[in-house]
């Protein structure tokens, strides 16, 4: 199995349209160091021909543009793409945006959770994909799922859909509500795995908590691709970049009693890399000590164009 992860930054990207924060402004003018990221998506492949999209992000286009293996077939018909089939973990902007992208009268099966595709199905701007030609199919809470293209042909990718700690997307929430209004199924987390393969990849960009029964389902992996949006709950205060915790927004953040270096330390997983990094984090300075703490850990810090080979 081919995983590539062609946007690594949380929503936003980096550097930040409007931000000036001293990360955004020297990855703007490209210091070294400081390398520049697209908004939060990765692809996977069993033959390395046909593509699933795991969160179509604001970015896509740039990101299909700068990765040859999702062009259309220079032999093949005259409109066509290697990607048969989208997923989605969450309903964030970041994450369905790019949706709006993939129209043009193309197919392809589109997979989320009731929760989310409820969230599609209330803004209709979202029929801009003809449904006539992307079908909506509903991942389970708990389960497997055996992706295919929409005539129905296997893609040897199979999806095992697991309820995380998260909250629904800001843009649904209702501050009446507890947590916001969120339930199981705005936010899951997916192991990928290739038929007839043992070989486990987890992909968890979104995560408010790793809490037991999350350590002990990933704990062997062979590879975890995980929420590192924020190295400090509050840092997005510090900075004077926003008024929200890491928390508030449904993300554990990397450092702490409660962060995700100390919650995966004595996993057993082969390579862990953390995705989904926002435009506040330090780690995305090469030279930071934040940086280094967290490599000194075992983690890698995604950057766009990332192959992991399984
Ligand atoms: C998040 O990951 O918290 C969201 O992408 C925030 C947003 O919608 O901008
Ligand atoms: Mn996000």
């Amino acid at each position: 199995m081919i995983v590539k992860i062609i946007g690594s930054a949380a929503g936003g990207g980096f550097p930040q349209w409007n931000c000036n924060y001293h990360l955004s402004r020297n990855a703007r003018n490209a210091e070294n160091g400081f390398l520049a990221r697209t908004q939060s998506s990765i692809i996977a492949s069993a033959d390395g021909k046909r593509f699933v999209l795991f969160n179509a992000s604001p970015d896509i286009r740039q990101q299909i543009q700068n990765t040859p293996c999702l062009h259309p077939g220079a032999d093949g018909p005259l409109r066509s793409t290697p990607i048969a089939a989208v997923v989605l973990t969450n309903a964030d902007v970041d994450h369905i945006a790019g949706l709006l992208t993939l129209r043009e009268r193309q197919a392809f099966n589109l997979y989320a959770t009731k929760r989310v595709l409820d969230v599609l199905d209330a803004n209709p701007i979202f029929n801009v994909l003809n449904p006539d030609l992307v079908k909506r199919h509903i991942l389970p809470l708990t389960g497997v799922t055996a992706i295919c293209d929409v005539d129905g042909n296997p893609l040897d990718i199979t999806l095992e859909t697991f309820v995380v700690a998260g909250k629904i997307a800001l843009f649904m929430e209702n501050a009446a509500d507890e947590n916001f209004g969120s339930q199981d199924g705005d936010t899951v987390g997916l192991k990928i795995g290739q038929t007839g393969s043992n070989k486990t990849l987890f992909y968890i960009p979104g995560c408010a908590q790793v809490n037991v029964e999350l350590f002990e389902r990933v704990k062997n992996a062979d590879c975890l691709l995980f929420d590192g949006t924020l190295f400090h709950d509050d840092e997005m205060l510090r900075a004077g970049l926003g008024p929200k915790t890491g928390k508030r927004m449904g993300h554990i953040s990397m450092a702490g009693e409660q962060g995700s270096l100390r919650a995966w330390q004595d996993a057993a997983i082969n390579q862990k890399i953390y995705v989904h990094i926002n435009n506040s984090n330090p780690v995305l300075d090469d030279h930071a000590p934040e940086r280094q703490m967290v490599e000194k850990a075992g983690w890698q810090v995604a950057f766009d164009g990332m192959e992991i080979i399984l």
